[in-house]
């Protein structure tokens, strides 16, 4: 009889070994996963208020704004979200915002009740700039979309060179190191394309360019770019959702909630961007991405500039790969010396390479 081939006591026996290993199972997860005791005090980043230690960030900055430090990395710490939004609300959450009524001019000032927002409660330097580009009958408008033909064979020099001198060529310097043979991508804010032909000169075979004025491409190009409004992307992102194999923005979302262009005033205008970005990249996707880099400062309403503390959140949710500039092929280290090597409010514009986890 099969009850005495397995006789009651050694069925317990088998029953308290699955349980122990288990409990055992649990145990090992559990040290695995948790994370270690940080001593934040020991480290420490530099603000326009001096260095400040990652546990005063911790508490003044990150918690307050959804954020905590997982590891203390220099010169950026690395922060997650508490609580991530869904992509369904980031572009719900973005298209409530720009739908909402403009002033006709841009605010000359920030309103007061959104001023911590803005600096993160003051570990930001505020400094007035102020531009009106939406009211300038000599705003940039988009140019030689019509004349791709020509671009391509352009040198980088001139390619990189178009807008932004010579820190337009990281961006060429950074997809010539991670190449994008046969990939697909998205350009966040194009004027020019510039950026676009130095993708495509590097190998990307596909790319969608999104931008608030509409885009005449050149017909011979139109198998490769093609154009869409911002609020058509925002509206179709279902479409988009993990699609694409890497993103590019230079120049462009540093300005994003700052209302210079016209554009609805939003203390996190341009960590909205970078949500959706993650939304539409495939995991472990691209992201080339550009701004001005510094100690943390808003000369405003001219443009961010990010030093230690706004970079760790905008950097969220991915890992920072490489740091291009216009001088060297070769990728550098970002040092502390290097991201503050400006006085406060001045900037470096290099090309920033991250990795979507
Ligand atoms: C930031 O600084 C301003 C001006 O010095 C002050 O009025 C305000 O209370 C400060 N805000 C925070 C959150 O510390
Ligand atoms: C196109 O680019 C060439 C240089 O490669 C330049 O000489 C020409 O003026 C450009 N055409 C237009 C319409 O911008």
């Amino acid at each position: 009889m099969k009850n005495r081939a397995h006789p009651q006591g050694q069925s317990q026996f088998y029953f308290f070994l699955i349980f122990l290993a288990v409990c055992l199972l649990i145990v090992v997860i559990n040290f695995r996963f948790s994370e270690p005791d940080l001593n934040l005090q020991e480290y420490k980043v530099k603000t326009h208020k001096g260095f400040i230690t990652m546990e005063e960030l911790n508490e003044n900055v990150y918690k307050t704004f959804g954020y905590k430090i997982i590891r203390p990395t220099y010169p950026v710490p690395t922060v997650k979200m508490v609580a991530e939004p869904t992509c369904s609300e980031i572009f719900s959450g973005w298209r409530e915002v720009s739908e909402q009524p403009q002033p006709t001019f841009p605010p000359q000032e920030i309103p007061e009740d959104r001023l911590h927002e803005f600096l993160l409660n003051n570990y930001t330097a505020l400094g007035p700039y102020y531009v009106n580009d939406k009211n300038a009958d000599d705003g940039e408008k988009p140019r030689n979309w019509d004349n791709l033909s020509e671009m391509i064979k352009w040198p980088k020099e001139k390619l990189g060179g178009q807008a932004y001198g010579n820190e337009g060529l990281s961006v060429y310097h950074a997809m010539q190191s991670h190449r994008l043979d046969g990939m697909s991508g998205v350009v966040i804010g194009s004027m020019q394309p510039w950026v676009e032909v130095s993708a495509l000169v590097n190998g990307a075979s596909k790319i969608l360019t999104v931008e608030y004025f509409k885009l005449e491409i050149q017909e011979e190009f139109r198998d490769r770019m093609s154009s869409i409004l911002p609020i058509d992307f925002a509206s179709n992102w279902e479409r988009y959702a993990s699609t694409f194999d890497f993103a590019v923005s230079f120049s462009s979302i540093e300005h994003s909630g700052l209302g210079r262009y016209g554009d609805p005033i939003d203390p996190i205008g341009d960590i909205r961007e970078m949500l959706k970005i993650k939304c539409v990249l495939k995991p472990g996707g691209l992201l080339f991405i550009g701004f001005p880099l510094g100690t943390d400062a808003l000369p405003y309403n001219a443009h961010r500039i990010y030093g230690s503390v706004r970079l760790a959140m905008m950097f969220a949710g991915f890992e920072w790969i490489d740091t291009f500039t216009g001088e060297s092929e070769q990728p550098l280290d970002l040092t502390s010396e290097r991201l503050h090597a400006k006085p406060l409010f001045g900037f470096i514009q290099n090309t920033i390479v991250l990795r979507k986890l």
